[in-house]
């Protein structure tokens, strides 16, 4: 059983252990990924996430085992008032990987984004070649509905898009 909450400022060293476990994967897949990303590259970040919850612009949480220790991280980004928009993005230290956790995590993220009056529609950029991460998605009713070019890896960028209180969802 995972469950999400806010990222927090105390979570800063819980991310770079994830990271560290993570670095195959997040090297391949994430563009802000870099060797020698550490506590404070994580406090950093965690700090550029609470100042866009404050503005109302984004929200990060932390996907926490039962145990409450820190499995990834869940979030939207450029969530728009004027679109009714936001992007979802996600990643989880590899040993959490495989168990169905991105699947329970971005239907949890769902959950608290149905409950913003303001949103209609989440989208996401996946590569291509990111299969996990398409069917993941997939699994959550995203639908597959354009692609965006190449990214910064080179790999064919996809858009999946899911509106958020249509029948199918
Ligand atoms: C993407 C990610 C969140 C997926 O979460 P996860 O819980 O590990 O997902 P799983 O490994 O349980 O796999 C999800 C699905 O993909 C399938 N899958 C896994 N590897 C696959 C592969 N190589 N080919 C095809 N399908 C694959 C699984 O069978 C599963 O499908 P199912 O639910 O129908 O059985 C996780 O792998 C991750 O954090 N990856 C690194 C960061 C990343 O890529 N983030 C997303 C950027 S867009």
């Amino acid at each position: 059983m995972i469950t999400l909450r806010p990222i927090a400022t105390t979570d800063a060293s819980a991310v770079a252990d994830a990271v560290v476990q993570s670095r195959d994967a997040l090297r391949r897949w994430m563009v802000w990924y870099r060797d020698e990303y550490d506590a404070r590259d994580a406090a950093a970040w965690i700090e550029a996430s609470l100042a866009t919850a404050a503005a109302g612009t984004g929200i990060q949480f932390a996907v926490l085992s039962d145990v409450q220790s820190l499995l990834g991280v869940i979030g939207f980004e450029d969530v728009s008032d004027q679109t009714g928009r936001a992007m979802i993005g996600y990643w989880l230290a590899t040993p959490a990987t495989g168990h169905g956790i991105g699947r329970q995590a971005i239907a949890l993220a769902l959950d608290w984004a149905r409950a913003q009056p303001r949103l209609h529609f989440v989208w996401a950029v996946v590569a291509e070649a990111n299969l996990p991460s398409r069917r993941v998605l997939e699994a959550n009713r995203f639908h597959l509905i354009g692609a965006r070019g190449t990214d910064e890896r080179g790999d064919l960028a996809l858009l999946y898009e899911l509106e958020l209180r249509s029948a199918a969802a």
